[in-house]
């Protein structure tokens, strides 16, 4: 069963008096432990794809079903419990809590909730997270001390340690180097395969798209691509 589907959505935006038509109905499924990249240009409708699915946007028609649930239904509550537990989320921008060393913040999503682990259980996880993304010498570090690409290997662990099911990540090499942005995307595809983890990230550098097991090509809030790698293309619709 897919972990996530995505059925017919429609995302339209009030802009004064006209509409922004953002997603125009859009239909496919992503898979357990999938490593899928929905590509497309500016404006294609990207963001506005992985915040429907990541439940922060509601879509103004269709359904997205999480491990088979519908989330249309869902209470606020019970949507933000999801957010919680089963999704974890890394930005373009990092958002790290600059106060915070690299450990805290990692950490940090575990204050948020309801953690019912105990104290030697976390240390123990959130040690082996930071040696995970290669940041062991750097754990008592502010932000402000790291580079870009450490930045982002600490946001991926804040990321997984609530151990979701599915990371989303909006574009998140946009801010980096090229070479630094490619080993973002290889460490994510290394705890992909290690975690069984599912990611689902954005780009539009056709570099990274490559590494993607599975690419959702999107044009004009559409899907013009669908396909598992080593497949052939398997065009949704619209015309090349
Ligand atoms: N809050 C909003 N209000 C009005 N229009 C919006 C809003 N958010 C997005 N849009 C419009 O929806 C369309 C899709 O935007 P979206 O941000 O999803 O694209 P994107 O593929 O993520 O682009 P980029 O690569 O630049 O991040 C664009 O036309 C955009 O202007
Ligand atoms: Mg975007």
């Amino acid at each position: 069963m897919a972990i996530i589907e995505v059925r017919d959505v429609r995302k339209v935006y009030p802009l004064g008096k006209v509409e922004v038509q953002a997603v125009k109905g859009v239909t496919f499924a992503i898979e357990k432990g999938d490593f899928i990249s929905i590509a497309g240009p500016s404006g294609s409708g990207k963001s506005t794809i992985l915040n429907m699915i990541g439940l922060i946007d509601l879509p103004t028609s269709g359904e997205v079903l999480i491990d088979g649930r519908a989330t249309s239904g869902l209470s606020d509550k019970e949507l933000t419990r999801f957010r919680h537990e089963v999704l974890g989320f890394i930005f373009q921008s990092f958002n790290l809590i600059p106060v915070l060393n690299v450990w805290e913040n990692i950490e940090f999503p575990l204050l948020l909730g309801k953690t019912t682990v105990g104290a030697a259980e976390k240390k123990e996880w959130i040690d082996w997270l930071i040696e995970e993304v290669g940041l062991t010498e750097w754990r008592t570090h502010k932000p402000n001390e790291l580079s870009g690409g450490q930045r982002q290997r600490v946001a991926i662990a804040r990321a997984l340690v609530t151990k979701p099911q599915i990371v989303l990540a909006d574009e998140p090499t946009a801010n980096l180097d090229s070479t630094t942005g490619e080993q973002i995307i290889g460490l994510m595809k290394k705890i992909n395969r290690e975690l069984d983890t599912t990611f689902i990230f954005s780009t539009h550098d056709a570099k990274i798209v490559d590494v993607a097991d599975h690419i959702i090509r999107l044009r004009d809030g559409q899907v013009v691509e669908n396909r598992r790698r080593g497949e052939d293309s398997a065009s949704a619709g619209a015309q090349e």
